[in-house]
């Protein structure tokens, strides 16, 4: 095969894929979607389940997803068109790359609005040095939620954030980010675990985290599960896929994706063992839902010494994280356009955070709608994250290990993942023959019958 080359590009070395796609996969999935996911399902039984999707299913996925962008060279559209021909497929298999743009524009809205939240918190964590405000967690949070001003000025200041990085183009300037990010993060975290290990409810809220059997791992656990996976490791979509455009070849896909899911993995369990611990030291509802870890971490940080500048601190390194992955998210759209339209990847880059802009205004008038309402005005929100983590992901996914597994000839996915064909790549073509899709289709089966 003659080597293709992308236009926007290429990563350094693969230390510099490595870091763009834990900095993609790592953010408010890890430290916000998890714990309030875990919580609303039970605990250690999806905990459980969401570990078994990760290894089984997400890290096959990822290594599929990696495997056609890094040989198609292009954006996703493009790069699944280009692979179908070659290995003589139906056209079809386009909608592939069309469907991931579309999935990552749709998370992106309301991954923006929280992200709002979390520049939000900035702030209030530093206001709740002032005696008296920290006390009711629940309500303080519901004020930010609900506070349409500033839920519109922060999504707005976090989408133009994201519209400028990716303008200038994702190689430039995310190594840095990322390298400077990602361990003052985790070690923030880890200084956490300790604080939430000294003073929360240790015994309750590791049994709660790594329990199972608390409730029946049915269906719709199984799929939230599969969900979460899918949407921690930003696996699904194109993300990693429109990254791996920009990758050198000869480096090994497995080893590649398999630091990647340890540092995601890793990071989800950290966060767990720090919030619920503290959830039940400070008698907050586990299946609260979306403000689990905004209002408990508050409340830690107003007991803490010091806690104001931390959480501040914190915040800001939060919404820094959600950063790296919302340029993922933006990346295949921004790429398509360029490439397929000719559009300025500047231009491109404005244009489409424009959209999401737009389509995110509905969270955030929704959810701005009052406390009156919050029973309602939480569905256009629910729906829309189930649609894209619990549909879209699963339906992504499960194209892209039919397509490495069934359409592309054993030849082509040997020789592009560098694995050999023995062992672990038999292991790895079975998932995406068989397992990755029974699995898919099984939960889909499971959550609809329920
Ligand atoms: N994985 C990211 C997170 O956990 C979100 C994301 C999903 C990013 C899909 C890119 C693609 O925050």
């Amino acid at each position: 095969m003659t080597p293709r080359q992308s236009i926007h590009g290429q990563w350094s070395s693969r230390l510099a894929f490595v870091l763009a796609a834990s900095g993609s996969a790592i953010g408010l999935g890890n430290v916000w979607r998890f714990p309030y996911i875990a919580g609303e399902h039970g605990g250690g039984s999806f905990v459980l389940a969401y570990l078994a999707c990760v290894l089984l299913i997400g890290l096959p996925v990822m290594m599929a997803e990696i495997l056609i962008g890094r040989r198609g060279r292009r954006n996703p559209v493009a790069s699944t068109r280009l692979l179908s021909e070659e290995e003589a497929g139906h056209a079809g298999w386009v909608l592939l790359g069309k469907l991931g743009i579309l999935t990552g524009l749709l998370i992106l809205s309301y991954y923006s609005v929280v992200a709002g939240w979390s520049l939000a918190y900035v702030w209030e964590s530093l206001r709740a040095a002032v005696p008296g405000v920290a006390d009711d967690a629940a309500a303080r949070f519901a004020t930010v939620r609900g506070d349409v001003v500033t839920s519109f000025v922060c999504h707005s200041l976090f989408l133009g954030a994201s519209a400028w990085v990716v303008a200038r183009g994702v190689a430039r300037g995310l190594e840095r980010t990322v390298k400077l990010v990602m361990p003052t993060l985790v070690i923030l975290l880890l200084i956490l675990v300790g604080y939430s290990l000294s003073v929360g409810a240790v015994r309750d809220g590791l049994a709660f985290l790594l329990l199972p059997g608390r409730v029946e791992l049915d269906g719709d656990i199984f799929l939230a599960a599969l969900g979460q996976a899918f949407f921690s490791l930003s696996v699904g979509m194109g993300a990693l896929m429109a990254y791996a455009a920009y990758l050198p070849r000869g480096h090994e896909i497995g080893a590649t994706s398999a630091v990647i899911v340890a540092a995601n993995t890793g990071v989800s369990l950290l966060v767990g063992v720090i919030v619920f611990p503290l959830v039940f030291a400070y008698g907050v509802a586990p299946d609260g839902g979306e403000g689990l870890v905004f209002q408990t971490l508050a409340l830690a940080f107003a007991d803490m010494p010091g806690g104001a500048l931390f959480g501040a601190v914190f915040f800001l390194l939060l919404s820094a994280a959600a950063l790296t992955s919302a340029i993922a998210l933006l990346e295949p759209a921004v790429a398509w356009l360029a490439e397929a339209r000719d559009v300025p990847r500047r231009a491109a880059a404005w244009w489409v955070s424009g959209a999401v802009w737009l389509v995110g205004l509905g969270t955030v008038f929704t959810f701005g709608a009052g406390p009156e309402t919050a029973e309602d005005t939480t569905t256009y929100y629910a729906a829309l994250a189930f649609i894209t983590s619990d549909v879209l992901l699963p339906l992504g996914a499960l194209a892209m290990a039919v397509f490495t597994g069934w359409v592309m000839c054993k030849g082509s996915t040997a020789e592009e993942l560098g694995i050999g064909t023995g062992s672990r790549f038999r292991a790895w073509r079975s998932a995406t023959r068989l397992l990755v899709p029974l699995a898919v289709l099984g939960a889909f089966w499971l959550a609809a019958g329920r």
